[in-house]
């Protein structure tokens, strides 16, 4: 069936109990009792010059038809954009500033990632999800959440195999369904994968960019977080290896590290770096020339 955002809030066939259509409900029945509670309220002031202004309703204006699944930021092709002149791949992004991305692979998980989300509202800051497509059909309302929230979602693949080891059909495969998870969630588009276990292919890396839009993301802060090192050492190991233009690789699957993140956010802030998203930092990249230029001034 069909997934478009419009069509979940719309279509009185699909009766399936999801988040989203309760969410809805919820909203509409919140909107009734604001809008109900405002009318009364500004009963007596119907007169004057704060009297709200009568129109007559348009009864044949129709809300234009939407042809297949419409998805936000669609439009936004990474491939015509940040990543032109920049090849396939990223591990690290050379800008002017103090900018980092972190990034978090492996979810969405239904306890570890909401207490995460939490920590990162606290300090406002914007992260970068890269999520497992299956994960994503198992815990959408926590995707939903993770995009309202400003986030950015990134493809690592529908079941997290090693893609090195897959023929091409499978590696489309692997990518078109997290995709259509994520859509199908959140409504949004990734703009850039992440290979599990780091392991594409450079032939693989332009296939996916040529046909899916996404460059292959890695990172320059690995803190091996999936081997449950303790908080205290997953957040030492981040905070001593973070530079400014990095990629720090962490797993909000694993409650270790989301218990280390309260003492990594807050060193990388008192350490003066500002994150931004992953395909933020891309934007942001700045070519060898200028970033000279901007240590050695000419006159
Ligand atoms: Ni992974």
């Amino acid at each position: 069936m069909d997934h478009s955002p419009e069509q979940i809030g719309s279509s009185s066939a699909d009766n399936r109990p999801s988040l989203g259509k309760l969410t809805r409900r919820g909203f509409i029945a919140a909107s009734a009792a604001t809008i109900a509670s405002c009318k009364a309220a500004s009963s007596t002031t119907s007169t004057g010059p704060n009297a709200p202004i009568k129109s007559t309703a348009n009864k044949d204006y129709r809300t234009p038809s939407v042809d297949g699944p419409s998805l936000r930021n669609n439009a936004g092709n990474p491939s015509a954009n940040f990543s032109k002149d920049a090849g396939t791949t990223f591990s690290r992004v050379l800008v002017s500033g103090n900018y980092i991305a972190i990034t978090f692979d492996d979810g969405p998980h239904p306890q570890n990632t909401p207490r995460l989300l939490d920590m990162l509202a606290q300090r406002n800051i914007k992260a970068t999800f890269y999520v497992i497509g299956r994960s994503v059909d198992l815990h959408p309302g926590v995707l939903r959440r993770t995009v309202a929230e400003g986030h950015e979602i990134g493809n690592h693949s529908h079941t997290h195999r090693l893609l090195s080891k897959l023929g091409d059909s499978e590696v489309r495969q692997e990518m078109k369904l997290c995709q259509d998870a994520i859509g199908r969630a959140a409504g949004v588009r990734p703009r850039t994968m992440r290979p599990p276990y780091g392991g594409l292919l450079q032939r693989q890396r332009e296939l996916i960019q040529n046909e899916f839009g996404y460059p292959t993301i890695l990172w320059s802060v690995d803190p091996l977080d999936w081997k449950r090192p303790g908080p205290s050492v997953v957040a030492s190991r981040i905070l001593t290896n973070t530079t400014a233009g990095g990629i720090v690789l962490a797993h909000d699957l694993h409650s270790q590290t989301v218990d280390a993140m309260p003492a990594t956010l807050d060193g990388l802030l008192k350490k003066g770096f500002k994150f931004v998203t992953v395909s933020q930092l891309i934007a942001m990249k700045i070519d060898a020339g200028d970033a000279q230029a901007s240590v050695k001034p000419t006159s």
